[in-house]
């Protein structure tokens, strides 16, 4: 299943789904080149847990911002500058997922956090520009049930 969102909105509205379904506890790790639209997806998430999309920001040069909402929480990490070889450690990821706190990763695949079975979604930018965004085959049902909803390939 993969979503194909031609335009900056579509992603979001995606994201947006994504987040309506997110409980605490999860983790989701974001993969795609840059500019392909994580921090966008991460605005939608942010916008169906009820937070202001406006206060999502690129968290390149921070590394994690955190987002509030009634007992909501998201964290939104960016490992880009810690690279493949990112200490991880260093954020403790777990503490965030053990409050309650949804966590998600931009550059996910440097987390090296299969072990929590994430949900890791990629984020593909096609030739004519739009996104072809796709969950992996393992993320758990209750939030593949978003891209149901959005259009489809
Ligand atoms: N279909 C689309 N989905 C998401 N972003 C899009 C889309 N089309 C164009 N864009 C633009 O691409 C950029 C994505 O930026 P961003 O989300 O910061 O990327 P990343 O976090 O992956 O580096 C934004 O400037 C956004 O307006
Ligand atoms: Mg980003």
């Amino acid at each position: 299943m993969a979503a194909r969102c031609s335009t900056e909105a579509e992603t979001l509205a995606l994201g947006e789904r994504i987040g309506t379904r997110v409980e605490p506890g999860d983790l989701i790790l974001l993969s795609g080149q840059l500019g392909a639209g994580k921090t966008v997806l991460v605005r939608g998430i942010a916008t169906g847990m009820g937070i202001d999309p406006a206060q999502v920001r690129s968290p390149t040069f921070v590394l994690h911002h955190v987002y509030r909402a009634g007992s909501k929480v998201l964290h939104h990490l960016d490992l880009y500058r810690l690279g493949p070889s990112a200490d991880i450690r260093l954020l403790d990821i777990d503490e965030m997922l053990d409050s309650g706190g949804v966590v998600v990763v931009e550059w996910g695949e440097h987390a090296s956090r299969e072990q929590d079975a994430p949900a890791s979604i990629s984020i593909d930018v096609d030739d004519d520009g739009s996104r072809v965004i796709t969950p992996a085959s393992n993320a758990p049902a209750r939030l593949v049930l978003a891209w149901g909803e959005g259009s489809r390939e």
